[in-house]
């Protein structure tokens, strides 16, 4: 390995995802004096066109493996002598927690667990510049009434398998901190858009729609809040915890940018009927209230004023910016849309959307 490139050895977890990939590509363009290693199984969510334009960085490596595995990671480990985890990989679609909950556990807590156990493994009580950063969610505090904000001091009551799987994950990284003194940092972050996000989460799944004319399926009434967060945004918040957070701490990453469902939906409606150069409210037709979520969390809203304190972090790009952005990628870039809504994508819509 070339001196110039081994300033530090950086495994990403879940790089060929939406967030990891955006996350990928500002390490590998921004450091080129780390050696970057992306491991990912290639689920359905992950998609190696996300970060075909690094691929072939002199820093880059990618390693196909699901950490699952625990013999094949802890050989990955001992290969390689990473000295960071930045852990993105996971499950991470709330409805497909709801009718597959097992792969979650798998998945999110087992899968960091295992990187966990390799890291000690190879570190062997040495721990001076190393770390594990696990990324995670603000749906791990449950659900806010109609007041007030997640803080890091707020009570874990996840409500979702999703949000359980990150918890317990959560709790396992913090407990390895505290019984093997294990060096951590974990951040807490709102709802992401932007470009790369597969097309089950709300936003681009009514991007999609939109662009072909089909139902808008709304979640009960809703009058469902989240905060939304430029991916962008959180791929920087990500570089700065990485950098600077302070040992065994956590931090919340959130927009100060809370929306509700059917309010933010219409607001997409109509920058879509611009972009599409269709009648005004032509996309609004489209809009069909179903049978709401089990388990449906309220409302979500994260207080950043720690990381904004501590690490001088803000979100840079408004939501209107972001959301015209995320609009202009999905529109100029058809060909990754038809190749991600392909094959399983149907079934898994069908079964979803009871086929409307
Ligand atoms: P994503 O579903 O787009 O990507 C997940 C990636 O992990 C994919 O590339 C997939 O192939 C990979 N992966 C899944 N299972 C794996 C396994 N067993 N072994 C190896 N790789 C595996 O997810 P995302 O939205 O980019 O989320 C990334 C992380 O950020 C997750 O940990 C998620 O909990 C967290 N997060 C997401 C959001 C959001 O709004 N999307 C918000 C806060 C936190
Ligand atoms: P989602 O993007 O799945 O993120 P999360 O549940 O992790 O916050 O959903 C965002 C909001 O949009 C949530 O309140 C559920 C709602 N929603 C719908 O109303 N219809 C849909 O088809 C989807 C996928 C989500």
């Amino acid at each position: 390995m070339k001196e110039k490139y081994s300033e530090k050895k950086i495994l990403i977890t879940g790089g060929a995802g939406f967030i990891g990939s955006h996350v990928i590509r500002l390490f590998v363009t921004k450091y080129p004096n780390y050696q970057i290693f992306n491991l990912d199984a290639l689920t359905y969510a992950g998609n190696l066109e996300n970060i075909k334009d690094i691929e072939n960085a002199e820093n880059y490596h990618f390693l196909k493996a699901d950490i699952t595995d625990a013999g094949l990671i802890k050989a990955l480990f001992q290969k390689h002598q990473f000295d960071h985890i930045i852990h993105l990989a996971a499950e991470s679609h709330v409805d497909r927690s709801i009718s597959n909950p097992k792969i979650f556990v798998d998945t999110n807590v087992t899968g960091t667990l295992n990187l966990m156990e390799a890291a000690l493994e190879i570190w062997q009580g040495n721990f001076e510049n190393k770390l594990f950063y696990h990324i995670s969610t603000d749906e791990v505090y449950g659900t806010l009434g109609e007041t007030g904000l997640f803080t890091e001091t707020t009570a874990y009551s996840p409500n979702s398998p999703y949000s359980a799987s990150k918890a317990a994950s959560d709790h396992f990284v913090r407990a390895y901190g505290e019984t093997y003194d294990l060096p951590y940092v974990i951040s807490n972050c709102s709802n992401n858009y932007g470009p790369n996000q597969f097309p089950e989460k709300l936003i681009p799944l009514f991007i999609n729609n939109i662009i072909e004319g089909k139902t808008l399926p709304v979640y009960g009434d809703g009058k469902y809040n989240r905060d939304w967060l430029y991916v962008l945004d959180h791929a920087k918040a990500i570089d700065l915890v990485f950098h600077k957070g302070k040992n065994k701490s956590t931090y919340n990453i959130g927009g100060f940018n809370e929306w509700q469902n059917i309010d933010l939906i219409k607001l997409l409606c109509k920058i879509m009927d611009k972009k599409l150069a269709r009648k005004e409210g032509k996309s609004e037709a489209l809009i069909t209230f179903i049978k709401d979520r089990p388990g449906h969390d309220k409302r979500y809203a994260i207080d950043a004023s720690k990381i904004n304190a501590e690490l001088g972090w803000k979100p840079s790009v408004t939501f209107e910016e972001g959301l015209k952005k995320t609009v202009d990628w999905y529109l100029q870039n058809p060909g990754w849309i038809e190749a991600v809504v392909s094959g399983s994508y149907k079934e898994y819509y069908k079964e979803q959307y009871n086929g409307i």
